[in-house]
């Protein structure tokens, strides 16, 4: 038997894959295409970390094929579905949203299809979907089981579209589905293309960087821990297939605060270059975690000041064996 992470070679599916190979016996099947929406060459090295460990197979491969998942799935028993899998950039899907319809959209309903028709049974699938469902004009914090705004981003659409897909297999074929919805997540390996990383190369290497409107923006940062703590509850509990879960923080915080944290703790003066607000950026992400407390457990245990301290200390020593090379 075994658990299959799909984009297991990804910042988070990394980041997860290491959990449950420190904290159970399982083993893990890790699926990813690296492809080039970011240097493939990070998702190669993320691939190596999890793939030194034993129980652990990475496998090249695409989710949106939808006899290859069924082989997989067979061939290793696979009983659990962590689909991390996908295209997660928001910028990206204004100008490219087909990639994101194949893959967030296509490529969910062809593991979904896959594991509905496993000749064993499925004990659990975690459609991963995103704060961005949320949309403009949803109520804060933002709830479960209150009425969603519109995406902003064809990202968020195909999100969402996965999350319904998800929920209409477990009400039409019994699948148990459950959605699970990380708010800004961050930590050690975190992805090149987000804001963050954006912030803390240009702080480090003294550059200029953009900041799209006055830094006003609140997001609701979690680290990447909490949110492997919070899939790895959602993998095993009870009573959560057809539920749909917030994992975040509860602590939305400006943009220009977190600028002002990354200089801090990298001991350089940012030079912000101020660009007008762009429609895809939601003014805030906030959590109402309830919910997920109340059925998963979750407590979200790493502040951001400590998370942010981590991060810059990861991404100097990073850059140190970059800049090396
Ligand atoms: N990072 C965040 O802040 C955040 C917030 C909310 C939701 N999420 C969601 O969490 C998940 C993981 O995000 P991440 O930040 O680790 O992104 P990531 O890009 O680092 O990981 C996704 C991985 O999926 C792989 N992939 C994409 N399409 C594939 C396909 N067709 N077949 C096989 N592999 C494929 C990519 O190569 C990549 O390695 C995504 O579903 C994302 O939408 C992330």
């Amino acid at each position: 038997m075994a658990i299959l992470i799909t984009g297991g070679a990804g910042f988070i599916g990394s980041h997860f894959a290491e959990l449950m190979h420190a904290t159970t016996d399982e083993q893990l099947i890790c699926l990813d295409n690296f492809n080039d929406y970011y240097d493939p060459r990070l998702k190669r090295a993320n691939a190596e970390t999890v793939a030194a460990l034993d129980r652990v197979t990475v496998i090249e491969g695409d989710f949106c094929d939808e006899s290859a998942n069924s082989q997989l799935i067979e061939k290793h028993d696979i009983r659990r579905i962590v689909h991390l899998g996908a295209y997660a950039g928001v910028r990206y899907s204004v100008q490219n949203p087909a990639i994101y319809e194949r893959s967030n959209v296509g490529g969910t309903l062809a593991l979904l299809e896959a594991a509905r028709k496993a000749p064993h049974s499925i004990d659990r699938v975690l459609v991963i979907s995103s704060s961005t469902v949320y949309g403009c004009g949803a109520d804060i914090p933002f709830c479960e089981d209150a009425p969603l705004g519109i995406p902003a981003s064809p990202y968020g659409a195909t999100k969402r579209a996965a999350e319904l897909l998800g929920l209409t297999y477990h009400q039409l074929h019994g699948l148990p589905v459950a959605c699970l919805r990380p708010f800004s997540v961050y930590g050690p390996r975190l992805r090149p293309d987000l804001a963050l990383t954006i912030f803390a190369d240009a702080i480090h290497n003294e550059r200029p960087f953009p900041l799209f409107g006055d830094g006003s923006i609140r997001r609701d940062f979690t680290h990447v821990s909490d949110i492997c703590s919070g899939l790895k509850s959602a993998l095993y509990a009870d009573n959560v297939a057809g539920e749909t879960f917030n994992l975040g923080h509860s602590e939305p915080i400006e943009m220009r605060r977190i600028i002002e944290m990354l200089a801090e703790y990298l001991g350089k003066e940012p030079q912000i270059e101020r660009r007008p607000e762009r429609p895809e950026d939601l003014p805030i992400t906030y959590a109402d975690l309830s919910k997920a407390q109340r059925l998963l457990g979750y407590e979200p245990q790493v502040p951001i000041t400590e998370g942010l301290r981590e991060f810059c200390q990861w991404f100097t020593q990073w850059h140190a064996g970059i800049a090396g090379c």
